[in-house]
């Protein structure tokens, strides 16, 4: 199964990329995560990306789609993936068709998470995540079992330097400016899923589980 999580900023992406992940099997590539990482570890990407990962602007399209041909060439890719994340632009979602070309592969659907945007912005500003896992919890609608550890592996959690409101307004401006128009650019291709991401978690990932079989049948 290969699939693309498509959504604003705490649209659930990362929520779900992990649920659907377990469910099939495959690896949730998390482009954040793998940025934060970088600048956690003091990588030459991470070094590189910090001050617009904090700011809210967006990473270079050639140094994401580097990144993502070297991950989606791991062997525990070969056989599928959840994108969290990427692409983010229409020459990111170019570049993934080369590379899946040249893999020999094609996506199975593209998941859009509808949410409005004061929820977007009540979510973030009340999130926190595992720096270990890349597990996400929410102080109101998905508090961890004991306070300020992570349920999946006991690491502290952390509150992402971008959460800020103000940093959350400009990421959303940022989604509608360069990733939106993503959503035409699928559609057209007749991969599009749209979830309503509003409701309960399992009840938002039986929402997408269900538009992935419908897509799939058609798609066969
Ligand atoms: P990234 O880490 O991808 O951030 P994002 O897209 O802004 O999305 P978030 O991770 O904030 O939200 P989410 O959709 O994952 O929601 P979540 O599940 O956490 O990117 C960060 C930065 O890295 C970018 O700004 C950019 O600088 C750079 N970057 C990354 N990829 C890039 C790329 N391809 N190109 C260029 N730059 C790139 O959920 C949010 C909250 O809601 C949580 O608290 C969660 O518990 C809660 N929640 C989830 N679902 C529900 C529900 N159904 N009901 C109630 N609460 C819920
Ligand atoms: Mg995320």
């Amino acid at each position: 199964m290969r699939l693309v999580l498509l959504g604003a900023p705490g649209s659930g992406k990362g929520t779900q990329g992990g649920l659907l992940g377990r469910r099939f099997g495959i690896p949730q590539i998390a482009t954040g995560d793998i940025l934060r990482a970088g600048m956690a570890a003091g990588t030459p990407l991470g070094t590189g990306a910090r001050d617009l990962v904090n700011e809210g602007s967006l990473v270079a399209d050639d140094v994401m789609l580097e990144l993502i041909t070297g991950r989606l060439g791991q062997a525990d890719a070969a056989s599928g993936f959840v994108l969290d994340g990427f692409p983010r632009s229409i020459p990111q979602a170019e570049g993934l068709d080369l590379i899946l070309k040249k893999l020999g592969a094609k996506l199975d659907a593209v998941i859009k998470l509808d949410v409005p945007k004061r929820v977007l912005i009540a979510r973030l500003t009340k999130r926190t995540s595992c720096p270990g896992c890349g597990s996400v919890y929410n102080l109101f609608s998905n508090p961890p079992a004991v306070a300020g550890k992570c349920d999946r592996c006991g690491v502290g959690l952390v509150t992402r330097v971008d959460d800020t409101e103000a940093t959350v307004r400009k990421r959303l401006n940022v989604y509608q400016a360069s990733t939106a128009p993503l959503i035409d650019f699928y559609d057209s291709r007749g991969l599009l899923v749209i979830v309503h991401g509003e409701g309960t978690i399992p009840d938002v990932t039986g929402a997408i589980e269900r538009g992935i079989r419908g897509r799939v049948r058609e798609g066969r």
